[in-house]
């Protein structure tokens, strides 16, 4: 039975065996740390099938900056971390599909990155911005460890916040190895038509693009920076006063991934939906004449009419709806522009406006497609972003959140035509994409998912927050996510969104070393083997622990059932079942029967599940006759 891995996968290895499928002349042996030999790339050579030309010099077009390479490396390191779920911090666990996620960004998205790979449609980010004021996170300080640490009080240890002034001589290569880094990895989460969103002002939008254009290459991508008006009264500088910052927006070429402008904005034009002038009667294309349903100024369908029978008026009332023609002031029976399949699925695009007499219909205009500016009052830091999490969360004001608006639009641009996306936002702050997400579902139905992480960024002991009780930014954050999906069911009370989110919590992995190196211990006794699993972990981490390391997303319908006394776990949406679990020591047979009666694609035990080698040899053989397609392992 094969042992599950518990590790983040070794991108390194990966990209290698990539590689070595298109060119296998580039693939040499190399030395590992361990002294093992592994397959490694001769580069010169790679380098060369990469020309046309002899390769000669070292120049090439290229963005670098010190420790660009070291982020590299660090980005496609393995770790030893997991997702521990906390059910009691969750919301509607049962049910929901949304995740809110508590750590390092860097190591979270490691350990999503099996079970998101390929899955993201939107990746909306709002990173701290390099201002000299702000706190970065360094995962690696192996660049110049001396130097950093010669720069008294700017120095943490490994893997916590640190500031990143001014004055500090790699100022913006600190800030670009931790952007570079992080989006190296993310851009694999997305789906081969997602799109990716970065907030980002003065200080380095154009650095940041450099880095974008590197990792979404202009063949295949395009790159619009946007600038958005937040802040209309300005920022004083010495020359200028600062109104706006960006959203560089990245999506695929070769399709239409971004989606017009909502229709309600103000300055979209209007047009009848109705034709006019030559050939626009009834009877030039008969499939255009028909009534559009209206109830409470809202199209709710489409009627039929008999072939002859003439229609007097250009709204006729049927209970509380309304038939609307497309009938003329003068009472010509004219057709509308489109038949009704085409109709329905340009709804969104359809206004109703109330006339003396009755109903019309209204197109919006399709150059209704987004503007490069976003100068909309609604797009104000401070109106909409502030004071929307100022009174949703009493006392835990938050530093620069976005307007609700400026994130709604930016998701709404990028999946008005796919409702059921998964979102993810990675530096969450106060959680402003989960409110949104969950906004834009109340009002078009969607069903989209969002995934928030954050760090546990300690709140200032000063700070109004941390006196009203948010000891750090995650406790804004899903407090935040709590109060808008309530307001938000307020105020649409037929709605159906989720408002729930299942809490995980970023730990070092489940396993003892032991598990990893049994190998390098040298005195280890029966003990050791049977606890290689931390004490404090229970039953629902490991569980994560396997999902995560089998590439399984988190977000599926889970149970526990006792069966013989045992704990087993069921979990997965659909009819066949994506994974089992018991991690009861001693199970006996008949459980592990009924498991395999049920066929699951993946089951896991542990080790220490059986009494013995024959015991662990007859579950092989159990699964073998009930179930031979399931992969079972143990961990
Ligand atoms: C500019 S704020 C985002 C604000 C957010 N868009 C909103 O509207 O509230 C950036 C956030 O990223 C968080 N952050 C910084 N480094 C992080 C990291 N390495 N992992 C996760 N979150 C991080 C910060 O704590 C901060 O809350």
């Amino acid at each position: 039975m094969d042992k599950m891995k518990m590790e983040t996968p070794d991108l390194v290895a990966g990209n290698i065996e990539k590689i070595g499928e298109i060119f296998p002349n580039c693939i040499t042996e190399g030395m590992g740390e361990d002294g093992k030999l592994r397959k490694a790339i001769n580069f010169d050579i790679l380098r060369q099938m990469l020309s046309d030309e002899v390769v000669q010099g070292d120049e090439a077009y290229e963005f670098t900056w010190v420790g660009k390479r070291a982020a590299i490396v660090e980005a496609n390191k393995p770790i030893r971390k997991t997702l521990r779920p906390c059910k009691e911090e969750s919301v509607d666990w049962e049910n929901t599909e949304n995740l809110y996620i508590e750590g390092d960004n860097f190591d979270v998205i490691k350990t999503l990155y099996e079970s998101y790979f390929h899955k993201v449609k939107l990746i909306y980010i709002d990173p701290p911005y390099n201002t000299g004021k702000n706190y970065i996170y360094r995962n690696d300080f192996s660049v110049d460890k001396e130097e950093y640490l010669e720069q008294a009080g700017q120095v943490g240890e490994e893997g916590k916040l640190v500031s990143n002034p001014k004055t500090y001589g790699r100022f913006h290569s600190a800030w670009l190895s931790m952007i570079y880094q992080r989006l190296l990895l993310a851009r694999n989460l997305l789906t081969s038509d997602g799109v990716l969103v970065c907030a980002i002002d003065e200080n380095e939008q154009a650095t940041l693009e450099c880095i974008l254009r590197e990792l979404f290459i202009e063949d295949s991508y395009d790159h619009v920076c946007v600038s958005v008006v937040h802040n209309p009264r300005g920022v004083q500088g010495k020359n200028f006063s600062y109104t706006h910052e960006y959203a560089i927006f990245v999506f695929p070429k070769d399709i239409k991934a971004i989606a017009d402008r909502k229709i309600d904005d103000e300055d979209v034009d209007w047009s009848q939906l109705r034709n006019w002038g030559s050939e626009s009667e009834r009877t030039d294309a008969k499939n255009c004449f028909y009534p559009i349903i209206v109830k409470d100024e809202r199209i709710i369908g489409f009627g039929d009419v008999s072939p002859d029978y003439y229609h007097p008026m250009q709204t006729e009332k049927h209970g509380d709806e309304f038939y609307v023609y497309p009938i003329d002031k003068q009472g010509i029976e004219r057709k509308w522009r489109y038949a009704r399949q085409s109709v329905d699925k340009i709804r969104d695009m359809l206004k109703v406006r109330k006339t003396s007499s009755g109903y019309e219909i209204l197109l919006g205009k399709t150059f209704g497609v987004q503007k490069t500016v976003w100068n909309d009052k609604k797009y104000d830091a401070n109106e909409y972003g502030t004071k929307i999490v100022g009174e949703l969360v009493k006392g835990g004001g938050f530093s620069f959140p976005k307007s609700l608006y400026t994130v709604y639009d930016a998701v709404y641009a990028a999946t008005a035509n796919d409702k059921g996306a998964l979102i993810m936002d990675f530096f969450s702050g106060s959680a402003t994409t989960a409110h949104a997400v969950m906004q834009l579902n109340a009002e078009d139905g969607g069903k989209r998912k969002f995934i928030m992480v954050q760090l546990p960024e300690e709140t200032d002991e000063k700070s109004e927050a941390y006196k009203a009780g948010y000891k750090n930014i995650c406790e804004i954050g899903k407090e935040r996510i709590r109060r808008a999906a309530k307001k938000i069911a307020e105020e649409n009370p037929d709605a159906k969104f989720d408002g729930g989110f299942r809490v995980f919590k970023l730990d070092d992995t489940n396993m003892k070393d032991v598990y990893y190196g049994a190998a390098e211990y040298s005195q280890l006794t029966l003990d050791d083997f049977e606890s290689n699993i931390k004490e404090d972990r229970t039953d629902m981490d490991l569980l994560f622990g396997c999902l995560l390391d089998w590439g399984v997303t988190l977000s599926q319908k889970h149970s526990i059932e006792e069966i013989n006394g045992c704990r087993v776990h069921t979990y997965g949406n659909g009819a066949i079942i994506d994974l089992m679990a018991c991690f009861d020591n001693n199970i006996p047979e008949d459980v592990i029967k009924t498991i395999a009666k049920k066929q699951p694609l993946r089951v896991v035990f542990r080790d220490s599940s059986f009494a013995d080698s024959p015991a662990k040899i007859n579950v092989t053989e159990i699964f073998k006759l009930l179930s031979p397609d399931t992969v079972v392992k143990v961990i």
